[in-house]
C-alpha cells in the first residue's frame, strides 16, 4: 500500500464537488482510460476521473480528437468507472455527438450514462451548443462545461494556441461561463486561456472552475496521464509538470527483459514450476 492510499472511500458526488468550491479545498482531476490506471488514481484519491477524448490521442494515436466515437468512448467509460469507487467519473462526448440535434444529443448522454456506469459527461461550447446542454441536464444527467481551447474545434481555431489573450473572445468566455452555470452546469474545464482570465472566471462564478494550462487561480487543475507521466514522451507544453519519465522506465524495462530472455537469464530455478 502506497502512502498516498486514501482512507475516507466515500463516493464523490455533484454535492461534494460544490462544497469543495465553497470551502475553497481544491479539486484534482486527471484523466484515465482504462482499469488499470483508474484503479490507480482512485485508490490515491483523486476527485474526479476524466474519460477525455484525448483517448484519441494517447490511446488511439490520432493527431486530433476528433475521429473518436461514441461507441469507443463507451467502451473506455465503462472500464474506468467500474475501476472508481469513490472517484467521480466523467465522460467526455465525443465530437459530432451533441452539435446538431440537441435530442440527439440527450440521447448519446443517456446511452453513455446507462452503458458506462459514470457520473456525468463533459461537453465543448458555450451559447451555440446551449440546447443540447439544456436537454441533457433536464434529463437528469451532471454536465461539465469546457471553455477556452475546445480540441473538438481545433480546424476552426487552426491551432492549439492560447485563447481568449483578446478582449473580444475574454468577453464571450466570461458569458459563456456565466451562461453555462445559469443553465445548471456544475462545473467547468477552462483550457488554455490567460492565468488572470481564468482566475477572473473563477471568482465571478459559484460553480468550480478546473483548470488545464490556466495558472493556479482555478478552484482545480486537470492533466492527462499520459502526459504527467511522461509516458507521451516528447509532449512538453508549458503548463505540464512531468511527475515522472515512465515512458524512460518502460524502455529500460522492457530492454532488460529482452536482454534476460536473450541471455537464458529468464526465468530461472525460482520462476518455474
Ligand atoms: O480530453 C481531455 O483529456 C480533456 C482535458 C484535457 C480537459 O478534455
Amino acid at each position: 500500500m502506497s502512502s498516498y492510499t486514501v482512507s475516507d472511500t466515500k463516493k464523490i458526488t455533484t454535492k461534494r464537488i460544490a462544497e469543495m468550491k465553497r470551502t475553497g479545498e481544491k479539486i484534482a482531476m486527471l484523466t484515465a482510460y482504462d482499469y488499470t490506471m483508474a484503479s490507480l488514481l482512485d485508490e490515491a484519491g483523486v476527485e474526479m476521473i476524466l474519460v477525455g477524448d484525448s483517448a484519441s490521442n494517447v490511446m488511439q494515436g490520432n493527431l486530433t480528437t476528433v475521429p473518436i466515437t461514441l461507441d469507443e468512448m463507451i467502451v473506455y467509460g465503462k472500464t474506468v468507472a467500474k475501476a472508481a469507487k469513490r472517484a467521480m467519473v466523467l465522460i467526455d462526448m465525443p465530437f459530432g455527438t451533441y452539435q446538431g440535434d440537441p435530442y440527439e444529443a440527450q440521447r448519446n448522454a443517456i446511452r453513455i450514462m446507462q452503458e458506462t456506469g459514470a457520473d456525468g459527461v463533459k461537453m465543448e461550447g458555450g451559447a451555440e451548443i446551449r440546447d443540447a446542454i439544456e436537454l441533457i441536464l433536464r434529463a437528469g444527467i451532471p454536465v461539465c462545461g469546457h471553455l477556452g481551447l475546445t480540441p473538438q474545434s481545433v480546424y476552426k481555431f487552426g491551432s492549439y494556441a492560447l485563447r481568449a489573450s483578446g478582449d473580444a473572445e475574454a468577453k464571450k468566455l466570461k458569458e459563456d461561463a456565466l451562461l453555462l452555470q445559469e443553465l445548471g452546469c456544475f462545473i467547468l474545464v477552462t483550457e488554455k486561456i490567460p492565468a488572470a482570465l481564468a482566475r477572473e472566471v473563477t471568482a465571478m462564478l459559484d460553480i468550480p472552475t478546473i483548470g488545464i494550462g490556466a495558472g493556479s487561480g482555478t478552484d482545480g487543475q486537470v492533466l492527462v496521464l499520459q502526459d504527467m507521466l511522461g509516458l507521451n514522451r516528447g509532449f512538453k507544453p508549458k503548463f505540464l509538470r512531468l511527475y515522472d519519465h515512465l515512458g524512460d522506465q518502460i524502455i529500460d524495462s522492457v530492454g532488460n527483459y529482452i536482454n534476460d530472455v536473450k541471455n537464458g537469464e529468464f526465468p530461472n530455478e525460482q520462476e518455474q514450476y
